[in-house]
């Protein structure tokens, strides 16, 4: 009888009738084992039918209520720093493609050659028979790119941070993180079982406190080397020291980094003139300056080999297309040899800052292509971003959750195919909304 119940357990969460029948013609018999069953016996009891569509629903409604509700934009086609819909060409000042990469002409014509050699998919995991050559040269410009022993590639950056996080710290050890870090590494940190230590952001005395204090197998630190929202550098000069003197492994996510930090866009140690060392991870995403999709994470040969092994976001995921790893390898090698892009960019950084504070709008003086505005309450920076629009410019309306409450703002990413003109007109319609909705 136990049996039955039990093999019968999960078609029954929703029906009330027999579960209540089974309920009280079996009282003590009935076999409540584990959370499972207290879970089924208190969804029962408690929650009407439809419980599904009812929870769906009164989740969406309160995004609605605090103006966090989300929904697809779409557009027809995407041009170097612009958008098309309809007969509206808009200045796109959303994408993270920093050099204009994901759209340019010579990287589309390259496309067209590749893939008549290449194959879209890779058929399978890389363990299985998902590896080819391309994948391995792209892993070697990467490793050469960013000056360490290896690198391996990838389907996602978020599939990355999940995967490579939670293979290196387990239950016993403890990560501190910052606290304004990307989603993907809170997941990653969360899947890893580890104990999670957020230090206040860019905050070398709370890391440090946080060092001294929290015991752990192994210490890992992780830090955006730019911030997603914030547009601000890690101190990464500061970390390494702390990590070296708290025998801590620091991981540092170059997503916003890559391809526009440093000499040659080889990212944020790089910005800063620091080595890489062993106890350096660095990770990052193709679908960024790159111009492209697909996650990275360059390191020693040892902890390549342990990845292989155990990072369960790679092992069990088709490889990354070899179509898009050559396309990839092409753009890392344009951002390399071609100097005029990251000139580009960085003179379409410097006109952006430039104009919003002349216009009153204060920006820090940074290198990096985010630029947040924030406003404060959601509704705020919604209308902004609306009325924005109207002059043909996006601009993300950033809100909680991503960012924290009472933070949302216009988060402004920049890219190298920007023209001055167009930054310049885009920042005085942005000042003159601001000044204007000051009340909202
Ligand atoms: C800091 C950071 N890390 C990781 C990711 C994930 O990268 P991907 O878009 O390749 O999944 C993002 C993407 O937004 C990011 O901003």
């Amino acid at each position: 009888m136990r049996t039955d119940y039990e093999a019968r357990g999960l078609n029954l969460a929703c029906n009330h009738s027999e579960w209540i029948r089974l309920l009280f013609c079996y009282g003590s018999n009935f076999p409540i084992r584990g959370k499972y069953y207290i879970g089924n016996i208190y969804s029962v009891i408690m929650s009407p039918k439809n419980t599904w569509g009812k929870y769906i629903q009164k989740r969406l409604e309160s995004q609605k209520e605090k103006a966090h509700f989300r929904s697809l934009p779409r557009f027809d086609s995407l041009q170097p720093g612009y958008l098309l819909a309809g007969d509206n060409r808009y200045l796109n000042l959303c994408a993270n493609d920093y050099l204009g990469l994901a759209a340019d002409p010579s990287s589309h014509e390259e496309g067209k050659v590749l893939a008549e050699v290449l194959p879209s998919g890779a058929g399978a995991s890389r363990l299985v028979t998902g590896n080819l050559a391309i994948h391995e040269e792209l892993e070697k410009i990467l490793a050469d790119w960013k000056k360490t022993e290896a690198a391996l590639v990838f389907p996602s950056g978020y599939q990355t941070n999940l995967g490579v996080i939670s293979a290196l710290a387990g239950k016993g050890d403890s990560v501190f993180s910052d606290k304004l870090n990307h989603a993907s590494i809170i997941d990653g940190c969360r899947l890893s079982g580890a104990a999670l230590h957020r230090y206040r952001h860019n905050d070398m005395n709370d890391l440090q406190s946080l060092l001294s204090s929290k015991r752990g197998r192994k210490k890992l630190i992780i830090t955006d080397g730019v911030f997603s929202m914030d547009g601000d550098i890690a101190p990464l000069p500061e970390i390494i020291d702390l990590a070296r003197h708290y025998g801590a492994m620091v991981f540092i996510d170059d997503a916003h980094a890559s391809g526009v930090l440093g000499p040659n866009g080889a990212g944020t140690l790089s910005h800063y003139g620091l080595e890489w060392d062993k106890d350096i991870v660095v990770m990052g995403t193709m679908s960024k300056a790159i111009g492209c999709q697909g996650g990275f994470v360059c390191t020693t040969n040892e902890i390549r080999e342990y990845l292989i092994n155990f990072c369960r976001s790679f092992i069990y995921s088709t490889g990354i297309s070899p179509w898009m790893a050559a396309m990839a390898h092409f753009n890392i090698c344009r951002i390399r040899s071609e100097s005029q892009l990251l000139a580009q960019f960085r003179s379409a950084v410097s006109v952006l800052r430039g104009e919003l504070n002349q216009r009153g709008v204060p920006v820090d003086d940074l290198p990096t292509p985010i630029i947040p505005i924030v406003l404060g309450e959601s509704r705020r920076a919604l209308q902004c971003a609306g009325e924005l629009l109207q002059q043909n410019i996006i601009a993300a309306a950033i809100r909680p959750p991503t960012v924290p409450d009472g933070t949302a703002r216009i988060r402004i990413s920049l890219s190298a195919a920007h023209q001055a003109d167009d930054l310049k007109k885009a920042a005085e319609f942005l000042a003159e909304i601001i000044e204007s909705n000051d009340s909202i």
